[in-house]
């Protein structure tokens, strides 16, 4: 048994200490925004937050997250869906290709701008390092954590 909070909410999951918070969130919860890439901590497309700090969720076994807060991409908008700027700034800039690592990235990037609310393009590249996007959407997403950071505008839709 395992106690936590997963978004905000009081949750109990009755599963082994060693399973990880990905299989937790996805096959136990219901939760399957968060992707399985590689398993291995390598690809950053299961990435979660740990009491705010993106972790790995493939590599990270439930037990961690004891009493502690699990965040994942469903859970980072308002309460009404409302999204936020990061999520706004990966819509204008129409970021993703297949979509499935992005999940991942928005994480990795909501927790580098709340550290860090105007980040250079070194500091994003390394935020960013751990996040492998197999369609190579890598310059949309730098643009789009500047669009979020307010440091460029965002793209207008053509009429
Ligand atoms: S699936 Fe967790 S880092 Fe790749
Ligand atoms: S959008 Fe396809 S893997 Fe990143």
């Amino acid at each position: 048994m395992a106690s936590f909070t997963l978004n905000g909410q009081a949750t109990t999951a009755d599963v082994d200490p060693a399973m990880p918070i990905l299989w937790v969130v996805r096959e136990k919860l219901g939760l399957n925004g968060t992707k399985f890439g590689c398993g291995i901590a390598q690809c950053g497309a299961c990435t979660v937050h740990l009491d705010g700090q993106p972790v790995r969720s493939c590599s990270t076994p439930i037990a961690e997250a004891e009493g502690r807060a699990i965040t994942t991409i469903e859970g980072i908008g308002g309460p009404e869906g409302e999204l936020t700027a990061v999520q706004q700034a990966w819509v204008s800039e129409q970021v993703p290709q297949c979509g499935y690592c992005q999940s991942g990235q928005i994480m990795s990037a909501t927790a580098l701008l709340r550290d860090n609310p105007s980040p250079t393009d070194a500091q994003i590249d390394a935020a960013m390092a751990g996040n492998i996007c197999r369609c190579g959407t890598y310059t949309r997403i730098r643009r789009a954590i500047k669009v979020a950071a307010g440091q460029i505008e965002p793209r207008q839709e053509e009429a």
